[in-house]
């Protein structure tokens, strides 16, 4: 059975993960009204996987007896001044969840809690290669610049995501 104080944590957490969902639809709304299609589907394929992640938690906490609260999102940003600055904002939101994780951890561990310590693990993982994915998308954009033609290949290759 898991104890209130984690239980509480995890709940706030599954929000995160579900604001991630709703954060990465906004940027993916933004993206098909610039007509960038392939980038706009890669976003809305981050979109299902932050719903998995966030449904991770949901489960989790089912299975250690605990109960799940869905609390409230906020309303994402809806615009960015470009492509590059939303996924400069994308990188710095994963890096804001990492440290979330991170913090869970800790909590768990200083609970002596290691069966949610063990289940953050792959959390922990995940982090790295979500971290990696944005900041290597933020290195191309920044690469790209002002090219059209480097942006539409780069849609293009965004766009086989999930495909
Ligand atoms: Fe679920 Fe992108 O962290």
């Amino acid at each position: 059975m898991i104890g209130k104080p984690m239980e509480q944590a995890l709940n706030k957490h599954l929000k995160d993960e579900m604001y991630s969902a709703y954060l990465y639809l906004s940027m993916s709304a933004y993206l098909e009204g610039l007509n960038f299609k392939g980038i706009a589907s890669w976003m809305r394929v981050q979109a299902l996987e932050e719903y998995a992640h966030a449904m991770k938690f949901f489960d989790f906490l089912h299975e250690r007896g605990g109960s799940v609260t869905l609390l409230a999102l906020e309303q994402p940003q809806a615009q960015w001044a470009s492509v590059l600055a939303a996924f400069k904002a994308a990188y710095a939101h994963e890096r804001s969840i990492t440290k979330k994780i991170h913090a869970l951890v800790d909590k768990a561990t200083a609970e002596k809690d290691h069966a949610t310590a063990n289940f953050l693990q792959w959390f922990v993982k995940e982090q790295v290669e979500e971290e990696t994915s944005a900041e290597t998308i933020v290195k191309r954009l920044e690469a790209i610049g002002d090219s059209p033609g480097a942006i539409y290949y780069l849609d293009h290759e965004l766009g086989k995501r999930g495909k």
